[in-house]
């Protein structure tokens, strides 16, 4: 089986929201979630989409929605909120499941093509984890992509945590990831929490899975087919921009 998780409890800090969570803010006059929720699910069954902060406002914009929701009660990073999402998988995915992840405030210009080809790529690789990259000119808040000489991922380092010399890298994690179920079960509680910023990122699991001697494939996808992610109030503007050029050229 291939399950799906949504990420959408953040408290959307640096948009600043008061009432409501940033994924239910209308990109293009439909709430951001939404553009996730309809993506995954035409390759991903079942659909769960992690709750926490504002959390009935996401409720509410899926109520029509064939979706699980999961509690994340405290927003202490990604890695924290796919653990409670993996919760309402337990007894229903096997050894066998993948699981993609996508994080809500970054899931709009995602095209089936690129899931189907990711679940490939994750599978010729024999890989524990195939994530999506793309490259960027300012890559500016994003993970920056560390491939090794064999061209795999071997970590994926954040803006917070970023050296120097890792800062200059153009290519980025996308955020949307193909897990092997067992590995993504087994090692989300072994991630440790950032000395610079105490969340746990999801991202961390790149240098675990190599560590443990397991591949990591990042696909790279032309960046009219992953766009920016809503962190800033600029970023839903230039966001929605980029959206209406790229896919005006497109069709
Ligand atoms: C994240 C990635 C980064 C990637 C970028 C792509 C991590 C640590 N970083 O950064 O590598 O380049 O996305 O856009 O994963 N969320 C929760 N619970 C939490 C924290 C966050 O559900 O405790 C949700 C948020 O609601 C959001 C998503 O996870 O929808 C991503 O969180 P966000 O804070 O936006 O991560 P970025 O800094 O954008
Ligand atoms: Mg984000």
């Amino acid at each position: 089986m291939i399950a799906g998780i949504i990420l959408a409890a953040g408290r959307g800090t640096r948009i600043k929201s008061t009432t409501n969570n940033k994924v239910t803010i209308p990109f293009l006059n439909k709430p951001m979630i939404l553009y996730g929720v309809e993506f995954l699910s035409q390759v991903a069954s079942p659909v769960v989409v992690v709750v926490g902060a504002f959390a009935d406002s996401v409720r509410e914009v899926l109520k029509n929605y064939d979706v699980i929701f999961a509690q994340q009660t405290d927003q202490l990073g990604t890695a924290h909120a796919v653990a409670a999402g993996l919760e309402e998988l337990d007894g229903i995915a096997d050894g066998g499941s993948l699981v993609l992840v996508g994080y809500g405030d970054h899931m709009m210009f995602y095209t089936i093509d690129t899931a189907n080809d990711l679940i490939s790529y994750h599978k010729t690789h024999q890989a524990a984890i195939a994530l999506v990259t793309t490259k960027v000119p300012d890559p500016t808040g994003y993970g920056r992509i560390i491939r090794n000489a064999s061209g795999h991922v071997e970590a994926i380092v954040e803006e917070k945590d970023a050296a120097a010399d890792q800062k200059q890298i153009r290519e980025i994690n996308a955020g949307l990831y193909c897990f092997n179920y067992s590995f993504l079960k087994d090692n989300i509680n072994k991630i440790e929490k950032s000395p610079v910023t105490g969340e746990y990122y999801l991202t961390d699991l790149v240098a675990i899975a190599n560590n443990q001697g397991k591949k990591v494939a990042g696909l790279e996808v032309e960046f009219k087919n992953v766009g920016i992610g809503i962190n800033r109030p600029e970023e839903l503007a230039e966001s929605q921009k980029i959206y209406l050029q790229t896919k005006s050229n497109s069709s």
